[in-house]
């Protein structure tokens, strides 16, 4: 899809529908202790590291105890729980109500669903504002353009830090393969985008962010850019 043909109500139809259906079959077993095959494994693998990693630049910012953080595109809820076990204060939002469910059911089972707001909401339509927001792997599914209207809006969220990732341009296209194994033809709109350079400097520039740290991350058959952008 060409960021030209875009159509943001389309685009977060087909998200919604395939991460309410096989979608969160696929990723609902990544992102819990399921056996997998070895290639899913290493992107089980390589998300845990990026987790890590987002957490210790969470923890960097010094945010106090209580501190309110957005986990927007929350999934299965695992980095949302490991906020509110922390001590945070966690809004977790996604599009699929089956992945909120999810994420819900984990939170309780784990004793800490007093410390999140759950809610069916998109990364364009949430509200609110927070000491930081969060987003991992679901701008990966948005074409610049999508890109660009999605992170403006997280971005007015607060005047902190958003910490996410993306998938930055890359001819080898190593990403084209870890994604053709998890998607069915059909739905192989949901595949990664990948963004441009200059696309992400001009999408910053839109919001008025700047990007403080940013770190790839490459572990077998994922690979992503994990970025901190903040307002100052
Ligand atoms: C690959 S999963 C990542 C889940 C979680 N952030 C994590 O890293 O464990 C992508 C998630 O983004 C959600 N999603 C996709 N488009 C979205 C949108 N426009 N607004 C909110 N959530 C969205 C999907 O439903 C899915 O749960």
């Amino acid at each position: 899809m060409s960021s030209s043909s875009f159509n943001a109500e389309e685009h977060k139809k087909m998200l919604r529908s395939y991460f309410n259906g096989q979608g969160f079959q696929r990723w609902a077993s990544i992102y819990g202790d399921d056996k997998l095959s070895s290639v899913r494994n290493t992107v089980r693998q390589g998300h845990a590291v990026m987790m890590d990693k987002a957490f210790d630049w969470l923890q960097q910012l010094g945010l106090p105890k209580g501190a309110s953080i957005l986990d927007a595109g929350c999934g299965t809820g695992l980095f949302s729980i490991r906020l509110a076990k922390a001590g945070y204060k966690v809004t977790s939002v996604d599009i699929a109500s089956q992945m909120v469910n999810k994420a819900k059911e984990e939170a309780t089972r784990q004793g800490v669903e007093k410390n999140i707001t759950f809610e069916v909401n998109t990364l364009e339509s949430v509200s609110g504002t927070y000491d930081a927001v969060v987003c991992f792997d679901v701008l990966i599914h948005y074409p610049a353009e999508g890109f660009s209207q999605a992170f403006r809006n997280l971005a007015s969220l607060t005047k902190g830090s958003v910490i996410f990732t993306y998938a930055p341009y890359n001819k080898i296209l190593a990403l084209q393969h870890w994604i053709g194994g998890y998607f069915p033809k059909k739905e192989r709109r949901t595949t990664i985008q990948m963004i441009r350079d200059e696309e992400m400097q001009n999408a910053m520039k839109k919001t008025g962010m700047k990007v403080k740290t940013r770190e790839k991350i490459s572990f077998g058959f994922y690979h992503t850019m994990l970025m901190n952008a903040s307002h100052n």
